[in-house]
Formats: structure tokens, C-alpha cells, sequence
């Protein structure tokens, strides 16, 4: 005992400590093995997915052409994109982090959906199930598979309903900024019938061709419409849409970028919008980008006045040791 506590003392340094083996779970031992994640495809995917496809090229050579502040990039720069294979465009990368994230274990993850079967009184999970394709990570729990996707999705649309009673507006539009791979639009296409049009833009081509992709692959181009960034401008203008959403999107943009999008939001008095920024200290209570700067005063600056900020997980103790745990928070446009 007093040789551990002397062997600790000299190793707080270095922010390491050393405890019994038997006290761990073999998650937190490294004996787990080898992340051997299957990547599942359907037909036709591989042969699309692919770095060369035309329609990729041609979102490339329209985006370059396009030059708008929106594409100012900090996090997503050519080489950040092109890290990653598109075929696993639902695996553990930029878009969505499934193990890399705070609290990203089993443990975690079985936490979080029990969680999330307790909070879901609109009925994502009813509506939607997890069928493992393009590399996404999935864990069994109660009888049925759950991945970060889906239950950010139900944290996100329970969130909404809650504050905004998403299920009740009629014909209902919703505008997602950064929408990665059509995560969210899949999801809430699947779960609202009230939902007129979801519309998802990104300022990332591949982003855009991987959510038209995916949304067609999930037969929901009648509801959901993927809006290439120089054709937002005109979209936002015609549309009346009732809330944006921007989830770990911001964090990841350059202030230019960031002022671009509000200035087109007030323009065309979208009335809600809803921001996650990237869970950095366990969901550290700032609207910040990754590089710890608030941009707060930005959003206030284009009229948009905070209504609620809240915890992912209402229960503190999920917030703790829940999957990924940050902070939503809620603006409306001033009258
Ligand atoms: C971490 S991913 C999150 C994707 C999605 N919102 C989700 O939660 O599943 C960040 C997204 O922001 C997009 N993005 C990067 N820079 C952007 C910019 N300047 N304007 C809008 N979106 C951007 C990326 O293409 C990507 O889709």
C-alpha cells in the first residue's frame, strides 16, 4: 500500500496512477482486441461510393466555384474529408465519433439506451431501427441493436418536441446546416408524419453527396430534400421553415463561415434554432467552437435570442456517464 501510494505520487505527473487489475473492465485493460467493426453494404453501394463518381466531382467543381464564406474551413479542409472511406460514411469518423467521444463504452452506451428508452415519448425508436450498414457501430441491448445515431437522434427529436412541439406544427420544414450523412433527416423523416420537408445542406461536397445517397437509399426523397450549397440561398428565401438545426457543426466552422449562415437564417426569418456544439469536457456549458472560443455573441448578433439551454441528459448522473454528453441550446429570432 505505501509503495503504491509512493509509485502514484510520482506518477500524478504524468496523470497516470496504477490500480488492480481485477478492479477493471476489460474495455479499460486494452483486452478487448482488435476493433474488427464489419463493414455491411447493399447492392450497388460500393460501385457508388466512390472517390471518382461524376456526381462527386461535379459538387466539388460547383462548391470550389461557389467560393462563399460558408466554406472558410478550420476542421474540414480536403485532407480532414478525404481520411476517411465513403463507403463507411456511418463508421466511427468525422461525422459522427462512436468511440472516440467521452464516455464511448459499452457501459456507456447501454446506459444511454435505457436511457433513451425512458425519455421517448415521441417514438424514435418505434419508428426506427438499426440495421448495422455502411460500418456503423452497434451494441445489443434489450433485445434490440443501438448505435450513436440513433440515440443522439432520440436525445435531438425528444429534445425538440419537448420545447417546440415538433409533432403538432403543420406542414412542418426544418432546415439542417452541416447535415453530415442525412443522420437526423433519416430519423425524423421516419418518426413525424406532420413532416413536410426536411431539407439538409452542407458546405462540404462530399457531405452533400453522401446524404443524397443515403436518403435516397432510405426512400425518403419525397420528404427529405438535400440542398446543394448554391442553391441554398434561393431555398431559404422561398421556404418557410419553421427551425434550423445545426448539430456538431458550428464547433467545427471558421467564425466567417459560421456569420455566413446566420445572416442567411435572419434574412429569412426562420424563427428556431437549434445548436449542439461538440462535447469537449464532458459538455463544458460554452457554445464554443473546438478551439474553446465562445460565439454566443454571434448568433445574439443576428437577433437570435437564447430560450433554453439544457443538458443532453436531463438526469445529471446520465449527463456524467452518458454517450458523448454536451449541451443543447434553443434560439428564436427577436420579433
Ligand atoms: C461532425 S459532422 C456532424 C454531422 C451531422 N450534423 C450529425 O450530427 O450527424 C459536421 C458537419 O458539418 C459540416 N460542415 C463543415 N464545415 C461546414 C461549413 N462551413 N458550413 C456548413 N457545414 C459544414 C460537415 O460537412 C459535416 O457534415
Amino acid at each position: 500500500m505505501v509503495v503504491t501510494r509512493k509509485i502514484n505520487a510520482l506518477l500524478s505527473v504524468l496523470d497516470l496512477c496504477i490500480v488492480n487489475k481485477s478492479i477493471l473492465y476489460d474495455w479499460q485493460t486494452g483486452e478487448t482486441g482488435e476493433d474488427t467493426q464489419e463493414l455491411r453494404l447493399p447492392d450497388g453501394a460500393a460501385e457508388y461510393l466512390v472517390i471518382d463518381n461524376p456526381r462527386l466531382r461535379e459538387l466539388r467543381e460547383r462548391y470550389a466555384e461557389f467560393q462563399a464564406r460558408a466554406s472558410v474551413p478550420i476542421v474540414w479542409t480536403d485532407e480532414y474529408v478525404q481520411s476517411y472511406g465513403l463507403q463507411s460514411f456511418r463508421g466511427d469518423n468525422c461525422y459522427v465519433w462512436q468511440t472516440k467521444d467521452p464516455n464511448c463504452d459499452e457501459i456507456n452506451y447501454c446506459l444511454t439506451a435505457y436511457y433513451a428508452q425512458a425519455i421517448d415519448r415521441l417514438g424514435v425508436l418505434q419508428n426506427n431501427s438499426e440495421d448495422g450498414l455502411f460500418g456503423v457501430h452497434t451494441y445489443p441491448i434489450s433485445s434490440r441493436d443501438f448505435s450513436r445515431d440513433i440515440l443522439d437522434s432520440t436525445a435531438e427529436l425528444n429534445f425538440l418536441e419537448k420545447h417546440l412541439n415538433l409533432s403538432s406544427r403543420e406542414n412542418l420544414q426544418i432546415l439542417d446546416i452541416g447535415a453530415g450523412y442525412g443522420r437526423l433527416a433519416h430519423r425524423t423523416a421516419s418518426t413525424l408524419s406532420n413532416l413536410s420537408t426536411y431539407f439538409c445542406t452542407d458546405a462540404v461536397p462530399e457531405s452533400t453527396f453522401l446524404s443524397e445517397y443515403h436518403i435516397k437509399f432510405r426512400n425518403l426523397k419525397d420528404r427529405v430534400t438535400v440542398v446543394p450549397l448554391d442553391e441554398i440561398e434561393e431555398c431559404i428565401r422561398q421556404q418557410d421553415i419553421d427551425l434550423a438545426v445545426n448539430i456538431h457543426s458550428f464547433s467545427e466552422c471558421s467564425l466567417e463561415a459560421i456569420e455566413w449562415w446566420l445572416a442567411l437564417l435572419a434574412a429569412g426569418k426562420v424563427r428556431n434554432l437549434f445548436i449542439v456544439p461538440n462535447s469537449s469536457d464532458h459538455g463544458g456549458e460554452r457554445l464554443a467552437l473546438n478551439s474553446g472560443e465562445d460565439f454566443s455573441a454571434l448568433v445574439e448578433k443576428y437577433g437570435y435570442i437564447l430560450k433554453i439551454k439544457a443538458p443532453k441528459y436531463e438526469d445529471p448522473l446520465v449527463q456524467k456517464f452518458g454517450v458523448s454528453p454536451t449541451w443543447y441550446y434553443l434560439y428564436q429570432l427577436d420579433d
